[in-house]
């Protein structure tokens, strides 16, 4: 018989932190999240699935493919959601705590043919991350790290952030009856976001530098004060974010694609998808890795650069800037994990400039589906990988496109304005971005000028 939701006694769960450089082994981490010996971040790992030498959670990989098939019929909030529906490859709450969850997860996966010709290739598919509750990938962590928060019993949780961050950790600190602090740099993340974490409730700070500094001052923050940081140096965010993943391998009927492209800012994601893919792999769920490649905007390269200048053995912070705010960084946090990744799983890691990027969103948005700017990045990159031979024309691709295509409304409506890149150095560029701008036509209230206005259209696009 198949086994059923309330079969679930895994010892898979256990689960215990290690450092990802020293190897220290802890059952919990400081406030920080800092290892006190060497001050590298600590990952999660399950002592149990090497208990008797091989690798296993306690379950042949087919009992938990169909318990987590079943789940998919049960109405348990945790069963809903796509994140806890995995729970086997999840730390676990301890006995009387419930999760925080807004049902994650569950994203879709889409096939993007009109992106995959100008991309050269035949097969393209985009695992939506932007269909979460709030609109983004960070949710799929935050109902893991802020549930663990609650359980600790802390009254406060923060983060610094670019604005998704913010914007999922105040919605599921609202959820579990907890206050939440915001760090943002100010001017330089979109309305959007913004407003989410006002709406949320959360306590915004719009400091007066950028994104790595609102990291520094929450940095120390955190040692001062009873408060649960949220950004993705906590490991149980990692974990989260490992599920989308794991639903995207149940999606294709766990056959791996041949590459995952990944747009890399503090690094979270990638580390996140990279661990759930050699997990998979080690207990027998897929058959093989898929490559995992990671793309950064030029302005925001130092993961790029540490790849290229200094063969990955350092990471240069800088100070970056580009349009894709969501990725505006300059010193991201998990770049060792980042790295273990793409060499484990063979990936590359690539950089597009701006007008790649906006080019790459009006065709993702062409192709019905939409996406925030830094999503994007994968397909502008993809396009150089294809170039390169480092992906081939015959080879399947899934891209994660990680925020909605409202997160972030003034980049589009600038884009087909026309006036994205106006005063700026890329502004000469731009002008290959006209055949896919579309900017709103004002007219007179009467049927010709609609008329007209369609005819119009069609004669140009027939052109
Ligand atoms: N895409 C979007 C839409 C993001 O919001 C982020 C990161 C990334 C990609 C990059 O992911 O940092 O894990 O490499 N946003 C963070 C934030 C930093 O604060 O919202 P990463």
């Amino acid at each position: 018989m198949n086994p059923t939701v309330s079969d679930i006694k895994s010892p898979a769960s256990v689960s215990r932190l290690r450092c990802i450089q020293c190897g220290k082994v802890t059952d919990r981490a400081d406030q920080d999240f800092r290892c006190p010996n060497c001050g590298d971040l600590f990952e999660v790992f399950y002592p149990g699935w090497h208990a008797d030498g091989s690798t296993t959670t306690g379950q042949p990989p087919d009992t938990l493919k169909q318990l987590w098939r079943d789940r998919k019929t049960s109405l348990a909030p945790a069963d809903t959601s796509g994140v806890w529906r995995f729970r086997e490859l999840l730390p676990q709450l301890q006995p009387g705590h419930e999760p925080i969850t807004l049902r994650e997860g569950n994203t879709p996966l889409y096939e993007l043919p009109r992106c995959a010709r100008p991309a050269g290739i035949e097969f393209l598919q985009a695992k939506h991350q932007g269909m979460n509750p709030t609109a983004s990938f960070k949710d799929t962590g935050m109902t893991t790290a802020a549930s663990f928060a609650r359980q600790e019993g802390f009254r406060w949780v923060a983060c610094a952030s670019t604005g998704n961050t913010s914007a999922s950790m105040a919605a599921y600190a609202a959820r579990g009856g907890m206050r939440s602090l915001v760090l943002i740099p100010e001017g330089k993340i979109s309305w959007g976001k913004l407003s989410q974490s006002l709406d949320y409730g959360a306590v915004t700070c719009q400091l007066r530098t950028d994104f790595d500094g609102c990291v520094r001052v929450l940095n120390e923050l955190v040692k001062r004060k009873p408060i649960y940081l949220l950004n993705s140096v906590n490991p149980y965010r990692i974990e989260g974010q490992k599920t989308a993943a794991i639903e995207l391998m149940e999606q294709l009927s766990w056959q791996p694609p041949d590459h995952i492209v990944v747009p890399g800012g503090n690094l979270g994601n990638s580390s996140a998808l990279g661990k759930a893919l050699i997990e998979m792999r080690d207990l027998g769920l897929i058959p093989r890795l898929p490559k995992l490649s990671v793309i950064q905007a030029e302005g925001a390269n130092p993961f790029f650069r540490s790849i290229y200048e200094h063969s990955g053995k350092k990471l240069i912070p800088m100070e970056a800037e580009t349009l894709a705010t969501a990725i505006r960084i300059g010193n991201p946090a998990s770049w060792k994990k980042a790295l273990r990744v793409v060499e484990t799983t063979g990936g590359a890691v690539q950089q597009v400039n701006e007008v790649e990027m906006a080019l790459a969103k009006a065709e993702i948005g062409s192709d019905g589906v939409g996406c925030e700017p830094a999503s994007a990045v994968t397909l502008a990159g993809l396009k150089k990988l294809v170039k390169q031979g480092f992906v081939r024309p015959n080879e399947s691709v899934v891209l994660i496109l990680t925020g909605h295509v409202l997160k972030d409304p003034e980049f589009t409506l600038k884009f087909h304005r026309g006036d994205l890149f106006t005063g700026t150095p890329h502004e000469k560029d731009a002008l290959v971005l006209a055949k896919q701008q579309r900017a709103p036509l004002v007219l007179d209230a009467t049927v010709e000028a609609v008329v007209k206005a369609v005819e119009q259209f069609e004669s140009e696009s027939t052109q």
